[in-house]
């Protein structure tokens, strides 16, 4: 209809064009971007002018929305936009360039490290919608990788060893692999561990997927010796060229993505140099991915980085 849909790939990654998701969008209009939402998992949207508010009254469309885990996770830090947006920039309150060795900025430099948002909470995100508001003039593109796609190039053998299979996911880990550890207590428990299934299936689309990402710690039931290994063989797996994208930004662009079938990771920039506004809005999953999967839920909670 009036929508124009440029794909990018066959079934992933699409463009969106002729529309102007400043004002309410239209029933059928949402079900055409819906539909192409299900299918390429990724859509771009160029040329926005969105306030905060139009930004989170068109991400409203796909979900309740995922407060920002910056306010417990950096529990002394003044945030910048409200806490319906995640704030994914290299500014502090007051609009300043945060410097190299400010808290929020070391944890934040965790979003270069492949994952999908918000698995580290029981209900985990459905849609991430990223605004950008100012780019720097090199550097900082996302690249994506397209979990469905992954998961069908997987030897059967491990796609029926993957099978039923929970993990456990938090941004304690994430944060270890990248040398982060500067939790106060209280924050560390705010971040608990929480399980999500390995393979999950998204509803629209009954494809199937890998759900890991480097928030994955460990592998319920599964010694670590084994688990830590799988777990990274599997993020290498996943993130290999055929099964990725680069988007290369520019002010304006809200790029939307789902999160029960895709990755992303920021790549870096100079950003002690050139600001990077860039402003998360996001939809919450239904329910947790083994409620999903109607597989039993187990207990978890965080485990020593020493174990
Ligand atoms: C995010 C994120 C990466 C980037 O917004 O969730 O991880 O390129 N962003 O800013
Ligand atoms: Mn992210």
């Amino acid at each position: 209809m009036s929508l124009t849909i440029g794909p990018v790939h066959e079934d992933f990654v699409a463009e969106v064009y002729d529309v102007d998701l400043s004002k309410p969008v239209s029933p059928d209009v949402l079900d055409e971007i819906k539909t192409a939402f299900w299918k390429y998992s990724v859509l771009v949207f160029p040329e926005q002018t969105l306030d905060q508010e139009q930004h989170v009254s068109f991400a409203r469309n796909f979900g309740p929305m995922d407060m920002t885990v910056l306010k417990s996770a950096v529990a002394d830090q003044k945030l910048r936009v409200r806490e319906d947006i995640a704030d994914v920039s290299n500014l502090g309150p007051n609009e300043e360039i945060l410097e190299e060795s400010n808290r929020l900025r070391r944890l934040q430099l965790g979003n270069r490290l492949w994952h999908t948002d918000s698995s580290f909470k029981y209900v985990p995100a459905l849609a991430s919608l990223l605004y950008a508001r100012e780019i720097p003039p090199t550097g900082g593109q996302t690249a994506f990788a397209d979990l469905r796609a992954a998961y069908d190039a997987l030897p059967e053998a491990m796609q029926l060893r993957l099978e039923g299979l929970v993990a456990e996911h938090s941004l304690v880990y994430s944060r270890e692999r990248m040398g982060y550890t500067d939790w106060e207590d209280h924050e560390r428990k705010a971040v608990d561990a929480v399980p999500q299934v390995m393979v999950r299936t998204v509803p629209q689309t009954g494809r199937k997927n890998l759900y890991v990402a480097s928030h994955t710690g460990h592998i319920v039931g599964m010694d670590d010796r084994d688990s830590k290994p799988l777990i990274d063989e599997l993020l290498a797996h996943a993130v290999q060229r055929q099964f990725t994208h680069i988007h290369r930004w520019r002010a304006g662009d809200l790029v939307m993505w789902d999160n029960r079938c895709t990755l992303h990771r920021g790549l870096p920039f100079d950003d002690l140099r050139f600001r990077r506004d860039v402003q998360r809005a996001t939809s919450m999953d239904i329910a947790n991915s083994c409620e999903q999967e109607g597989i039993p839920v187990p207990d978890v909670s965080l485990r020593e980085a020493a174990e």
